[in-house]
């Protein structure tokens, strides 16, 4: 008698189609200013120049995971994580996944509203989780976020643990071309920035306008070698596009790849 030989259950996969959907709170995600998902709206037209030269190099190089990190803390990545995750997710012509990788200071999901039950911290830390049941995606979006909740434990552990690995290899092989966006901590807060880069196609820095030292630029990146920097941002740069908007100027026009 033929034997029923079901599908292996330890068999991660995550097709966006088949993860959980969750919608984002209307008011918290306009309050938080995340403009990526309205291209109407003038501006997202900053994230929108970066997903430009983005998809040009996941085009021409197959670059699909991007770590998003600075030299210090509060520069803007997780605001441009976002930002930069829902301009690319409306206009590729492929899912884009957002995992917040800040262990100690997890905002992605207080960024666009939105309430989980299990995290990435919990995938990492051991608990028999799939890496699906950490990933929500947003209503009526191609984005998924992979949110985490704030660990006490030493986080640089559960990034150089294998775990860590296994979450990288199933993004890479599992997600059927997607765009995988990763926010990092800064580089000099932990190790964990440094840790977490290794594995992905390469990383871009966020520089604070008038608070990152050339110092700490060049620092930051060394420790970030080899992994490549595929592009900087200058956030809250004065007289920048965003200023009119009266709301802190950020310049991302400022964006260019090397
Ligand atoms: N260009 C900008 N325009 C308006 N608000 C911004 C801009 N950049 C960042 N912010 C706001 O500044 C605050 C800090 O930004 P954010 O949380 O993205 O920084 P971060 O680098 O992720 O910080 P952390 O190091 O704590 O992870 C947030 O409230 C964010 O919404
Ligand atoms: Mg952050």
């Amino acid at each position: 008698m033929a034997e029923f030989d079901p599908a292996p259950i330890n068999s991660d996969h995550l097709e966006i189609e088949g993860l959980q959907v969750v919608q984002p709170r209307r008011g918290v995600v306009e309050n938080n200013r995340i403009v990526g998902f309205n291209s109407r709206d003038k501006r997202s037209r900053p994230f929108n120049l970066m997903r430009t030269q983005l998809a040009k190099q996941f085009t021409e190089e197959q670059i699909r995971l991007i770590g998003v990190t600075s030299a210090t803390p509060a520069a803007g990545k997780s605001f441009l994580s976002v930002n930069l995750a829902a301009s690319l997710s409306r206009v590729l012509q492929v899912p884009t996944y957002l995992v917040d990788l800040d262990l100690r200071r997890g905002s992605v999901a207080e960024e666009l509203g939105i309430e989980f039950e299990n995290g990435i911290s919990d995938y990492l830390l051991g608990e028999d989780l799939k890496l699906r049941d950490t990933g929500l995606r947003l209503e009526g979006t191609k984005m998924a976020v992979f949110p985490t909740r704030t660990v006490s434990i030493d986080s640089a552990q559960a990034i150089a643990g294998g775990k860590y690995d296994a979450l990288v290899q199933t993004m890479r092989n599992k997600t059927a071309g997607a765009v995988v966006i990763f926010d990092l901590p800064p580089v000099f807060a932990n190790d964990d920035a440094v840790l977490s880069t290794r594995l992905l196609d390469g990383y871009i820095m966020v520089i604070d306008s008038g608070k990152t030292t050339r110092r700490q630029l060049t620092d930051s990146m060394e420790m970030l070698n080899p992994v490549p920097c595929l592009g900087t941002v200058l956030n809250r740069y004065a007289g920048g596009i965003l200023d009119s908007y009266g709301y802190g100027s950020a310049s991302y026009d400022q964006y260019y790849s090397d």
